[in-house]
């Protein structure tokens, strides 16, 4: 029997170290089985085997959870029935027999008979169980028809002798019409490039391999379907067209069906879980499926988008990440792309999604064939960059399943795609990438368009950011001419601060979704801000030279979740929104630790004072208390040789953090476990495709009654253009007004020029090269102004900085261009400001694009309410159409249409 465990052990041991294809899944039977997860951790000394333990939980052991190798997925015969999860979970023999085995372990009266060491043994060597429970993810894409648009784009054609028959439909490609405004690919293809070999897996509901397009791309071998347990993933639903048209997008064969894929010599893997629940084991298995052969996870869902929903990934989905981003592609790290979500109509934001909103995702918008943000898109400070997609009357044009091809792709769920493809032209010239060095590739060189749209900002590190937009539109071309000699980033340290108690604020984890609060800060008029001091001590102990992600953990009681607004300010009074307003979100559960991240800091110095604030919308049926919250920076390391990878840690939710890091959690409390039987639904508005976009609007706009908080501040810095315009008209109230913005904006100057300082004399980032950004996103920053808070040369060099005004070479622009520009009503009226392009001849087409916005469009969409009746039953969510009452797209992000 022994024999038998270790043989078992070692055949999977091996499986995931040498074996580059994955064995196949067992087949799950969930109606009369209960399956559970469990870590056994082999290194605790003394602990209980595998084959202990599940003989003591009276389980047995089906197979290793995907790539986790001290996780493994046993079952027991299903007992009871019974109708309710939190029932079935209180009642659950395996995990009572557990909670059990933990109370004889720390009973102090029977310490030392042997029952006690026994149960003792197990406990320690389990550190996770959890029941498992199928649930369903939500896909985030299928639309209504719209007769396509005809293109000519016949010199592309010519010039690479494309067969593919309705390549003219693929405006994504070549956008005849708005020729800056598209993944501007067909340069890539010239160099040779196109992500030949390189593997992209579709986590979706199937593909269709046997197509035209996609049957030469398919790998069978690095494929699953987890809703059929079979092993190839056959869309066999009606609607499981979704994985296909994804995949299409990439990796679509030249040749004379449908369209052609951006990267058309990638192959294309496909794992099926959309297409009925599964379990967090599957999920989990599915992150890491084939992960040494597979570099991009495409992974166009999430949960509901539908404003109200606030949900993480749990500690196995976590674990799975992290196990591909540290063993993935060899050590290179998986790369894992999603959608953004297309709630934005709904005033859904990214921030309320654990997948979008993890330092580990490339978090993929929408935007439009005109460059306009299409209203579905979700903003949010998690959001990296943008990619071309469904809207202002065009979708996308891609490979279907069977013979047919599809002229009605869209959503968030199309931009990831038209992401991936990018990418794996990217790996094909630089396998060695590894996935940060992604990130930041996306991160400097996406293309800022739209650049008179007041949601930009300009970041501390003189780059552009949008809530909307990211850091822009990803330019394939700019990208892979970004990537070609781009110098690998240096391995990954964080700093992650102590949760702070505000006011006694406590929280205890009940079960799934529940909590109880203790203590903190009631939420008042003007809300509650709360600091958190980051000194060069912690960023020297802590190995961090350059500032990538900020995560930051609330603890928020309330009784309307979606009043509560958060907000971070970096101590170079760069201001991150985290949480907006979402009317639709009348959730009592508050944030119980919720993670929210952000990118905006990206190349920041993080030294000094955090500020975090919270409010709510003082409604007085309404209420909150604030208890606590901690800061986590992850950044580049100073010294490599002293990293180490990340381990998710197992601690809960509660507050403060259970500080015993072998503490059992068998009560996951996390925001995901619970069972969603729906079918596949998405949230993206019917006309997602017809109403137009919009350039201009702010995703949080700044409250009037938000008097004395920084926020109003950065409200009417941006709008300082418009104020100085007005100058003449100006009364001594006005001049008063002025006087007191200059000097709090001059107070700010100077924390910034101090920064300037030091980013002119420690260069943390040789690999970012010196103002090299393609495309018309004005001015970008250049090395010099990057990242560089890193230990100085000599540690004598710090006293002796003094704030430098004169920025350093090559910095044409300065953050936040200085006040003494704004001084002279001439620099004061035009240049230099954050909504303002900064070399206008670099950007005729975005000037072309302001100009053309009403008229025409009106018109367009006059037809496309014809079109949205006829496409009535094509909408997987025919009760949503209800709501788009708002045929214009127009609506306010942060004023969603109710239920
Ligand atoms: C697109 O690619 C071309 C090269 O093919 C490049 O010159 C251009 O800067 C890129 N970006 C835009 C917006 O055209
Ligand atoms: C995975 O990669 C390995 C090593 O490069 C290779 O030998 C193997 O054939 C690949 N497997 C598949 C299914 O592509």
């Amino acid at each position: 029997m022994n024999l038998l465990w270790v043989v078992l052990a070692s055949i999977s041991l091996a499986r995931s170290t040498f074996a580059s294809t994955p064995t196949l899944p067992a087949k799950r039977f969930y109606d009369t089985h209960n399956y559970y997860a469990i870590e056994v951790n082999p290194h605790t000394p003394a602990g209980a085997s595998l084959e202990e333990v599940s003989r003591a939980l009276g389980v047995e052991v089906v197979e290793q959870v995907g790539e986790l190798r001290d996780t493994w997925l046993v079952r027991r015969q299903k007992g009871e029935i019974f109708e309710r999860e939190e029932d079935a979970e209180a009642f659950d023999p395996v995990l009572d027999t557990f909670r059990q085995l933990r109370s004889a372990a720390s009973s102090p009266i029977y310490a030392r008979s042997e029952s006690a060491l026994f149960a003792r043994r197990v406990v320690s060597s389990v550190p996770f169980l959890d029941l498992q429970t199928p649930k369903q993810l939500e896909k985030r894409a299928p639309p209504p028809i719209r007769p396509p648009t005809r293109i000519s784009n016949a010199e592309t054609i010519k010039k690479f002798g494309l067969q593919d028959p309705e390549f003219q439909n693929q405006w994504h490609i070549v956008n005849d019409e708005y020729p800056e405004h598209m993944m501007n690919v067909t340069g890539v293809w010239d160099m040779g490039l196109s992500g030949k070999d390189v593997v992209a897996s579709f986590l979706d509901d199937g593909l269709d391999f046997d197509t035209e397009d996609l049957k030469d791309a398919f790998v069978p071998e690095l494929s699953y379907d987890f809703n059929a347990h079979v092993p190839l993933p056959r869309p066999t639903g009606l609607r499981d067209h979704h994985g296909t048209r994804c995949a299409g997008q990439v990796a679509a064969r030249r040749n004379k069906a449908c369209g052609v894929g951006i990267a058309h010599e990638a192959k294309a893997a496909a794992v099926r879980i959309l297409s009925g629940p599964i379990t967090t084991v599957d999920e989990a298995a599915a992150l890491n499926y084939g992960f040494q052969n597979v570099s991009l996870y495409s992974c166009s869902w999430g949960p509901r988008d539908d404003g109200m929903t606030m949900e993480g990934a749990n500690y196995l989905i976590r674990k799975a990440v992290i196990n591909g981003i540290n063993l993935g592609r060899g050590g290179k790290g998986s790369i894992f792309v999603f959608a953004s979500g297309n709630g934005g109509k709904w005033g859904d934001q990214c921030n309320f999604d654990g997948y979008t909103n993890s330092i580990y995702s490339v978090t993929v918008g929408a935007v439009d064939y005109k460059g306009l943000h299409p209203g579905y898109s979700e903003a949010c400070a998690a959001n990296m960059i943008v990619a071309y997609s469904s809207g202002s009357g065009n979708h996308i044009y891609t490979t279907d399943r069977g013979t047919a091809c599809t002229d009605h792709h869209g959503g968030t769920s199309a931009a990831a795609p038209n992401a991936v493809g990018v990418f794996a032209l990217a790996l094909e010239l630089r396998p060695d990438l590894t996935w940060r060095d992604i990130q930041y590739l996306c991160v400097n060189y996406a293309r800022q368009i739209n650049p008179n749209d007041k949601d930009w900002e300009k970041t501390a590190s003189g780059r552009m950011y949008s809530y909307k937009y990211g850091y822009g539109a990803l330019d394939g071309y700019a990208f892979v001419e970004g990537a070609r000699n781009w110098k690998l980033v240096k391995p990954q340290a964080w700093l992650h601060t102590k949760p702070v108690q505000l006011e006694g604020g406590k929280m205890e984890v009940l079960g799934k979704k529940k909590y109880k609060y203790y203590g903190g800060a009631p939420i008042g008029k003007g809300g509650i801000q709360n600091k958190i001091e980051v000194t060069r001590d912690m960023l020297r102990e802590h190995n961090l030279e350059t500032l990538e992600h900020v995560d930051v953990r609330v603890w928020i009681d309330h009784t309307k979740r979606g009043d509560v607004e958060v907000e971070i300010v970096s101590p170079n009074g760069i201001i991150s929104k985290l949480a907006g307003v979402r009317e639709r979100d009348d959730a009592e559960t508050g944030f119980p630790g919720w993670r929210f991240m952000t990118i905006k800091h990206w190349g920041e110095n993080p030294l000094g004072t955090w500020t975090i604030k919270v409010n709510d919308q003082q409604d007085p049926h309404e209420s909150g208390k604030f208890l606590g919250w901690n800061l986590a920076l992850w950044g580049s390391a100073v010294d490599s040789s002293k990293v180490t990878k990340f381990v998710e840690p197992r601690v809960d939710n509660a507050l403060p953090l259970s500080e015993d890091p072998d503490r059992p959690i068998i009560d996951d409390p996390d925001l995901t476990s619970s069972t969603q039987h729906s079918k596949p639904t998405d949230y993206l508005p019917p006309d997602h495709g017809h109403a137009p976009g919009e350039n201009s609007k702010p995703t949080f706009p700044s409250g009037e009654d938000n008097e004395g908080w920084i926020s109003h501040l950065s409200g009417l810095v941006s709008s300082q253009k418009v104020f100085f315009g007005g100058l003449g008209a100006v009364t001594v109230f006005g001049m008063g007004a002025l006087f007191f913005l200059w000097k709090r904006k001059a107070d700010r100057q100077k924390k910034i020029a101090a920064y300037s300082a030091l980013a002119a004399e420690d260069i943390g980032m040789e690999n970012v090269p010196a103002g090299t950004i393609a495309g018309s996103g004005g001015p970008r920053t250049t090395r010099a102004l990057y990242d560089s808070f890193g230990e100085p040369a000599s540690a004598d060099d710090l006293p002796r900085r003094e704030p430098v005004l004169q920025p350093p070479t090559g910095r044409a622009l300065g953050f936040h261009s200085g006040f003494l520009d704004d001084d002279e009503p001439s620099a004061g009226l035009t240049p230099k400001y954050r909504d303002e392009p900064e070399e206008p001849e670099h950007q005729p087409d975005d000037a072309v694009l302001v100009r053309r916005t009403p008229s025409d469009e009106e018109e367009e969409d006059d037809d496309d309410d014809e079109d949205d009746d006829e496409d009535e039953d094509d909408d997987e969510d025919e009760d949503e159409s209800s709501e788009s009452d708002n045929p214009t797209g127009s609506r306010d992000l942060l004023t969603p249409a109710r239920r």
